[in-house]
């Protein structure tokens, strides 16, 4: 029995030299393995217990357990000591400056753009207009023929386009939306249809790609005065109460009566500029009464039904809104403009 003892000391005090020569933390596991582990020193002596008295083995398994807690504790604390050697000497390997100032992070925005189509969508939406979709490459019969606009009408030339095929082409309005909605949907149509437009254009007020956004509103008995209404509510929300206002005499095929309408120029205050060319006005929609000829082509019947319908240029809006007074600089990609928003 006291050689057992005496062994157990011994392990316990080379243990313990070890452990002081110990340098990293592997170094230390390897230790605690040799020792306790299965097939470690101490549990090889523990075997040997079973050869004692049974008056001896609880004598001789207290000093075990004594000398088993006291190098378990010599672990944990060899351990931590290591740990934080090899913490500190991080730090100073690191050479870690946390007066630097941090990396600012440049936050992205959404473009003018979207944003004058999100304020048009929330204020017809609050006026229970729905959004409609449709397809940017159009058939010539819903951009032109359907809309009272045949092959050789002079409203053409005004609205030249890419073509793709001889049928099929980049659209030059949004107004094919109100063909593709009423062919699809029967009366009451209350929509909007926001997207892109394409046509042969390119000075400071016109670029080759624009956005249009359509409305269409087709009930029983709606009159002129309704499209006046809606339109008046409509600016006065986008540009404040006292916006200048001018609804002019127009012509579209595919309205009757027709009108354009202009909003007072915000660049020049009215009193001209190349943008408004030297008017004091810049023209943001046209509108009118939906043309009983495009009702037929949709199968609506004229003598039942009316609506009017519009369409506007979102970069005009978004110019006057903004006073942005180029309408190239929305497509150049300069940070310098786009992060102003
Ligand atoms: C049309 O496109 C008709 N579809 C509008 C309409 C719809 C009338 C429904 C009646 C009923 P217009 O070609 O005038 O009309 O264009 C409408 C608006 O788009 C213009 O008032 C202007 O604000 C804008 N616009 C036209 N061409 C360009 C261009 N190249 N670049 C930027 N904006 C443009
Ligand atoms: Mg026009």
């Amino acid at each position: 029995m006291s050689e057992l003892i005496e062994k157990l000391k011994t392990i316990e005090s080379d243990t313990e030299k070890r452990l002081l020569q110990a340098s990293t933390l592997a170094e230390v596991q390897d230790c605690k393995v040799r020792i306790l582990g299965k097939k470690g020193e101490l549990t090889k002596l523990l075997a040997g217990m079973k050869d004692l008295s049974p008056a001896e083995r609880p004598v001789v398994g207290k000093v075990v357990n004594e000398v088993k807690q006291r190098l378990n504790r010599s672990f944990e604390r060899r351990s931590g000591e290591i740990e934080h050697q090899e913490r500190e000497q991080r730090l100073r390997e690191e050479r870690l400056d946390i007066t630097l100032p941090g990396r600012p992070r440049h936050r992205g925005a959404l473009h003018p753009i979207t944003r004058t189509f999100q304020k048009i969508e929330t204020i017809f939406t609050g006026l229970g207009f729905q959004v409609a979709e449709g397809p940017e490459i159009e058939e010539d019969f819903y951009n032109f023929e359907a809309l009272n606009i045949p092959k050789d009408h002079p409203a053409r030339d005004m609205q030249d386009t890419f073509y793709i095929a001889e049928e099929v082409l980049l659209r030059t309005h949004t107004s094919p939306v109100q063909v593709r909605t009423m062919k699809k949907q029967s009366p009451p149509v209350r929509i909007i249809a926001p997207g892109k437009v394409y046509r042969c254009d390119a000075d400071v007020s016109h670029t080759p790609m624009f956005h249009q956004v359509e409305g269409l509103l087709v009930d029983r008995g709606i009159r002129f005065g309704d499209l006046k209404g809606i339109l008046e509510i409509f600016l006065h929300r986008m540009f404040g109460e006292d916006v200048g206002i001018r609804f002019r005499p127009s012509f579209f095929p595919f309205t009757e009566p027709s009108a354009e309408v202009d909003i007072a120029c915000v660049i020049c205050n009215g009193k001209g500029c190349r943008v408004c060319k030297h008017s004091g006005w810049l023209e943001i929609l046209g509108a009118g009464m939906v043309d009983p000829e495009v009702f037929r082509s949709v199968g609506y019947d004229p003598e039942e039904v009316s609506g009017f319908a519009f369409g506007m240029g979102v970069e005009r809006i978004a110019m006057l809104c903004y006073r942005i007074d180029d309408i190239r600089l929305f497509f150049e990609n300069d940070l310098h403009f786009l992060s102003q928003f």
